[in-house]
């Protein structure tokens, strides 16, 4: 089996790259960034689909890397692919999919136009259990490279376990929420999951409440540009 360091050089993916592969926290990893992005699309596309960086590989069904406009604004990034993406290769297709669509509807967005979605882990862990800490370090260089690539104006967080892990922090959703982080220089705002949300009815008020929160930002950022 290929290591991930095989894949990364027969990509041509340098030592640059591998420096920041393993930061200690989000910030150290803003630190240690490169100017120009290492990755391109394709060589990223190809790192993930043949990635066997941690325990998932062996059962995942494919690497979901994400979907959307690459020029996007807007990055909206989740917690890892449920047994739907695994099986059809794009984030968010199930109920909660359906439900992200409509939250983004209701801020006048489309999938695809002007927004990117992935998630923190692009491979799904088994029975939909919580990504591990030694996962989320070993997907993080591809989380990094999406960002360095698509250079969005802000990041939605959904859910706690994306949050906690982008925030590096272990403060609760309710807290997070309701105000504007920063993620590489990115403003990030946190919100609830979907897949919550469909569980969780009176919640939908404050997701609305931070999708204002993420309209208005967005909205003060690109009329200051
Ligand atoms: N939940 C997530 O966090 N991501 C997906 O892609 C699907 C469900």
């Amino acid at each position: 089996m290929l290591s991930r360091d095989d894949v990364f050089n027969e990509l041509g993916i340098g030592p640059v790259w591998r420096l920041r592969e393993t930061p200690a926290s989000p910030i150290s990893a803003l630190d240690s960034r490169p100017s120009a992005p290492t990755f391109t699309w394709d060589t990223l596309a190809e790192a993930v689909a043949r990635c066997t960086a941690c325990k998932l590989s062996a059962t995942r069904t494919q690497g979901v890397l994400g979907v959307g406009d690459r020029n996007a604004d807007w990055l909206i990034i989740g917690e890892a692919p449920g047994a739907d993406e695994d099986r059809l290769g794009e984030p968010f297709v199930g109920q909660a999919g359906k439900l992200l669509d409509a939250m983004l509807a209701s801020i006048g967005l489309t999938r695809g136009d002007n927004v990117y979605i992935t998630n923190v882990l692009k491979s799904r862990p088994p029975g939909n259990r919580n990504p591990a800490p030694d996962e989320v370090a070993a997907c993080r260089p591809y989380l990094l490279a999406q960002i360095e690539l698509i250079q969005p104006k802000l990041i939605l967080a959904l859910g706690r376990f994306a949050a906690q892990s982008l925030l590096d922090t272990d403060e609760a959703i309710g807290r997070l929420r309701g105000r504007v982080h920063q993620f590489q220089g990115v403003p990030l705002v946190v919100t609830y999951h979907p897949a919550y949300l469909l569980r969780t009815l009176p919640d939908k008020a404050r997701a609305w409440e931070d999708l204002c929160l993420a309209r208005r930002t967005y909205a003060s950022l690109t009329s200051e540009s």
